[in-house]
This record gives structure tokens, sequence and C-alpha cells, in this order.
């Protein structure tokens, strides 16, 4: 597989606080890649950090073998990079469809945010279903499809999610999964999320990287992992041989 996104080593500061300390991770063409790790990790930074949105003082980030290191989050947008922040932010007194054309407008072509909304209503019919109606009224697992939706209208090929779990009931959860994997296959995606729980999220990633204390601590295939015990050691930073109690939050 071609690798489509390189993080090597990169190392982020805020003020005295090392953030994030020689952090590599690479996701291939096609792959869906999740960092696991608690509250506090240096999940959002990562992904800040591939964004634009933050700079590493050390390392490199490369897409297609490219440095995009310093550039503007609306340069590495255009090449192909969308984030979905956390916290699910819709506005919530506009449409569906509204709050999709704003995804639509940063690229400013009207005719062709015309075709990408269409496209958005055919990838997601549920949207499709509840298109006049004001965000604020969808529920939290349709909110979290809706800014999926939005960042997908600028037709990226790596997406970028931050914890699009979280608060949701587990059935829920599924059914995100569901659609990002689904969009994987019709929308060419290759997808790296960020998620602070690792039971239902074994079942749908290829490969997962453990994040804790601003260090990647553990990766491995989904397969490799599956058992569960290496990510719970390396998620709360066990000893060997520790007697791990604490449950990773479903
Ligand atoms: N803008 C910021 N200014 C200062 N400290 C920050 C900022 N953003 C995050 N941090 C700190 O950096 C660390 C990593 O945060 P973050 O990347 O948000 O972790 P996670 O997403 O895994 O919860 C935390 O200690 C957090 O308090
Ligand atoms: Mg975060």
């Amino acid at each position: 597989m071609t690798t489509l996104l390189e993080v090597d080593r990169i190392s982020v500061r805020y003020g005295n606080l090392v953030a994030l300390r020689d952090v590599s991770l690479t996701v291939a063409e096609g792959e869906v890649v999740c960092i696991i790790g608690p509250n506090g990790a240096g999940k959002s930074t990562t992904l800040a950090a591939i964004a634009g949105g933050v700079t590493p003082f050390s390392g490199d980030i490369r897409l297609q073998g490219e440095s995009i290191l310093g550039r503007q989050p609306e340069q590495i947008a255009r090449l192909g990079l969308s984030l979905v922040p956390e916290g699910r932010h819709v506005f919530g007194t506009l449409t569906v469809e509204e709050n999709l054309k704003i995804g639509g407008f940063v690229q400013g072509d009207r005719s062709t945010a015309r075709a990408d909304l269409d496209r958005m209503f055919t990838l997601f019919p549920r949207l499709a279903e509840r298109r006049t109606m004001p965000a604020g009224r969808l529920s939290g697992g349709e909110q979290q499809m809706l800014v999926v939706a939005r960042a997908v209208m600028t037709r990226p090929r790596l997406l970028l999610v931050d914890e699009p779990s979280l608060g949701l009931a587990p059935r829920i959860v599924d059914q995100i999964y569901e659609m990002l994997l689904d969009l994987r296959q019709r929308a060419n995606l290759t997808l790296l999320i960020n998620e602070q729980s690792s039971n239902r999220i074994l079942k749908h990633a290829d490969r997962i990287y453990v994040l804790r204390g601003a260090r990647i601590q553990l990766e491995g295939t989904a397969a490799e992992l599956q058992d569960g015990e290496a990510i719970r050691s390396a998620y709360f930073g066990f000893e060997d041989g520790a007697t791990a109690k604490a449950e990773i939050p479903a």
C-alpha cells in the first residue's frame, strides 16, 4: 500500500508544556487508522499539527512524500486534507443544507458546491431526509454525520476525525463507524480518527496507535491487538504484570 501520510518524530509545545514528544505514525492510502488515548494524551494536538493548526518545533510531516510542515491550514486543506474537530459543532439555527453549504463555500465555486451538495445527499441519505431541518434539532449521531459530511464537501482524500464517538450510545457509535467505512469505499477516503475508547474501535480500525503522556506507547494492527490487554497496559501505563482493573471508557 502507498503511504499517504507520514508523521515523523514531531514534538509540539504550548509554552512550557510539551504536548507531543517524538510522535511518529503513518497512514497508508485507504486505511482506517485510530489514535487511542486518555484525555490530555495529545490526540487533538496530533491532528491539529497535521492540519496545520499548530507547528511542531521538531520533526516533519509529509503528505504523499512532500513536507507540509509550517504550511497554512488552508494550503494543507487544498492538498486534500480535511479535519472534523471534536465537539460536533453545527450551526444550530441553520438547516442541514445550509450547514453543508458552509463547508462547500470554502471552495468558492458555486456550481461545484451545488454538485457537491447533491453528492453529499447521495452519500448521506439520512441527512437528505432532514435537509430543511435546523441542525440543532438533529440527534447527536446525526450531528456527527453532518459535521463529517461538511468536511467531505471539499472532496478530501484524507479525513481526520477527532473523537466522533464521544457521548454517543454504543449502537450509534457503530452507526457512525459504518458510515465512515462506507465513505472510505464510496468517496475513496483514508481516515485517521482519534478516540478515547478502544473496545468498539478494534472492530472498525485497520491499525491502532496508543498515545499517552505526549508519546506513542504502542502500535499494531487491530488483529494483533484484538484481546485488548496490550492496549489497556499502554493506555494506563501499567508496568509489566500489574493487575489492571481499570477500564477504558466504553
Ligand atoms: N491551546 C493549548 N494551550 C495550552 N495547552 C494546551 C492547548 N491545547 C492542549 N493543551 C494541553 O496539551 C495537552 C494535550 O492536549 P490534547 O492534544 O487536547 O489532548 P487530547 O486530545 O488527547 O485530550 C494537554 O495537557 C492539554 O491541556
Ligand atoms: Mg482531544
